[in-house]
């Protein structure tokens, strides 16, 4: 049995590795869209080697990427059985100095791209009777450093647009989940930190710091990926799984303090 995924920022981090288990775990098909074209064709070639890979090098910024995506997609493989949304942008934009075009960059890509792409695949996955759908989101949408508050809001709405989906297509066989993601080591968030100038080992200082040690990685994520569209989840629908090691609003005591304090 066929099984096709289109994964959106596809040539690295979450999306690459969602890519890899998913052909390991028997997809036979995956179409791949990111903007940077060079990284995809690289990350592709690595990849046919687990399976059938096409891509698509294209901006969800453009507002004719999404059906385009799902167009290429089922021209391809003839189907969709999984939307995966990882692409995002995360640029900063505080109250007091976030500018319009910072702010419709970030609802354009995390908000209204997602958007469309969910309408354009559900139009697909209703004649399969069966589909997933995930959205990245991030623990930021609950709040968090001033800077983050643009793109705070723009995941808070992919939050909501997606319980929204889970409702509406419930009937339809479609599964919809959102994956508000913690702090992950991807090529993404290190390009963010060096811009920002934290020293070489931040990832080693700063996961040192989590209960685990570390930061998630592109691999965690990749398993819940499978998980979240395999069979075993087929009774789960409309979850916003928050994958972080440190919950809403959890600090860390002051070693003086019992941990129960
Ligand atoms: N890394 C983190 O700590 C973290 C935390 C919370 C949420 N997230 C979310 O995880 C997702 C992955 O982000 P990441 O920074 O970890 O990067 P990443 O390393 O996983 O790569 C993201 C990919 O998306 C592509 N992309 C970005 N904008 C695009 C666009 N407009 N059109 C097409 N492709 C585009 C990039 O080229 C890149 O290849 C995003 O949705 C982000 O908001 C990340």
């Amino acid at each position: 049995m066929s099984r096709v995924a289109l994964i959106t920022g596809g040539a690295q981090g979450l999306g690459a590795a969602a890519a890899k288990r998913l052909l390991n775990d028997g997809f036979t098909g995956i179409l791949l869209l990111d903007r940077n074209a060079e990284r995809l064709a690289r990350e592709a070639a690595a990849l046919s080697k687990l399976g059938n890979i096409k891509t698509l090098a294209c901006d969800l910024a453009d507002a004719a990427t999404p059906a385009n995506a799902i167009a290429t997609c089922v021209q391809e493989f003839g189907r969709i059985d999984l939307l995966f949304n990882a692409a995002g942008n995360t640029a900063r934009g505080a109250i007091s100095d976030v500018n319009s075009s910072t702010y419709e960059g970030l609802f354009n890509v995390n908000v209204k791209a997602p958007l469309s792409l969910m309408q354009e695949a559900a139009k697909v996955m209703k004649r399969q009777k069966s589909g997933t759908i995930i959205n990245v989101s991030s623990m930021i949408a609950y709040g968090g450093k001033p800077s983050l508050a643009a793109y705070s809001a723009s995941k808070a709405a992919l939050n909501a647009l997606s319980k929204h989906a889970a409702q509406e297509f419930a009937w339809d066989g479609i599964r919809t989940f959102v994956i508000a993601l913690g702090w992950a080591l991807t090529e993404g968030e290190i390009a963010v930190q060096a811009a920002l100038g934290l020293p070489a080992d931040w990832a080693q200082s700063n996961g040192a710091e989590m209960p685990s040690g570390r930061l998630i990685s592109p691999e965690d994520i990749a398993d819940l990926v499978a998980y979240l569209c395999s069979p075993s989840a087929q009774m789960m629908n409309g979850a916003i799984i928050d994958f972080e090691q440190m919950p809403q609003g959890m600090f860390r005591q002051h070693p003086a303090l019992k941990s129960s304090a």
